[in-house]
């Protein structure tokens, strides 16, 4: 198992009442799965990605990443872990707008030892692999969104992580981008053996998963699990 989540508690103090955005969670997920997350807002989907990275701390319960312990882990391993292992797609992209979409891409290789040409190697790699071979030297702004998205993945994927996280990654996309992403993030999934973790409110996308998680007041209410994927 690649990562092993047992009764995972989140509790929020918010004006000293606690709320339990995640509730005694716990699942596993094999390397290479593409597990989707489903659920109402509020039901605690962006609380569980956070908490995957190591982004927050939890309340108790376990979280294990190769037999990495993230719930108890420091701040320095955490960095490290997420540096080395995680790459984030968002929503809103969060591409910076004054670094061309090349750049952008090489962003997360700048505190690396990689040489500058071996950087620029690995980028143009992903730029094609995203389809975006002829956008390399435009700004975010002279993209149109599901462009952006892809820089954003490409950008994800530069460290070579073993697992990505994405948070809506279509939910500013119209459907027929939103099938474009999907389908590039099914691509990665399959050639790269990256597994990912999509929190998505369309059940279109949700149907993506060979694993899918269904929250609901921070409970796992469901769990469906499709073919079999490799340990
Ligand atoms: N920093 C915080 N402090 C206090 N409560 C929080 C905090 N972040 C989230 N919550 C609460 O925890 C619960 C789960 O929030 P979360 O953001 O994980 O939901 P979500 O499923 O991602 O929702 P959405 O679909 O709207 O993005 C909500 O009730 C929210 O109000
Ligand atoms: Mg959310």
């Amino acid at each position: 198992m690649l990562l092993k989540v047992n009764n995972l508690i989140k509790q929020y103090q918010k004006t000293g009442k606690g709320v339990n955005a995640l509730d005694n969670i716990s699942f596993e997920v094999k390397k290479g799965a593409f597990v989707t997350i489903t659920g109402p807002s509020g039901s605690g989907k962006t609380t569980l990605l956070l908490s995957l990275a190591g982004l927050i701390r939890t309340t108790s319960g376990e979280i294990n990443f190769n037999n990495f312990r993230i719930d108890n882990a420091t701040d320095k391993h955490l960095s490290d872990f997420r540096k080395d292992h995680v790459g984030f797609v968002m929503q809103s992209f969060a591409l910076i707008p004054y670094l061309t979409a090349i750049e952008n891409v090489m962003l997360p290789m700048a505190i690396s030892n990689v040489s500058k040409k071996e950087k620029i190697e690995k980028a143009n790699d992903l730029m094609n692999l995203v389809g975006l071979e002829d956008r390399k030297t435009h700004f975010p702004r002279e993209l149109s969104a599901g462009q952006q998205q892809r820089v954003a993945i490409a950008r994800a994927l530069i460290n070579e992580p073993a697992l990505i996280l994405a948070d809506e990654p279509t939910g500013n996309l119209d459907p027929s981008l939103s099938s474009d992403i999907l389908n590039l993030l099914k691509k990665i999934n399959n050639e790269k053996h990256v597994t990912i973790l999509m929190v998505t409110h369309s059940p279109m996308a949700a149907e993506f998963g060979n694993l899918k998680i269904q929250l609901s007041e921070g409970k796992l209410i469901n769990e469906i699990k499709y073919n079999s994927v490799i340990d």
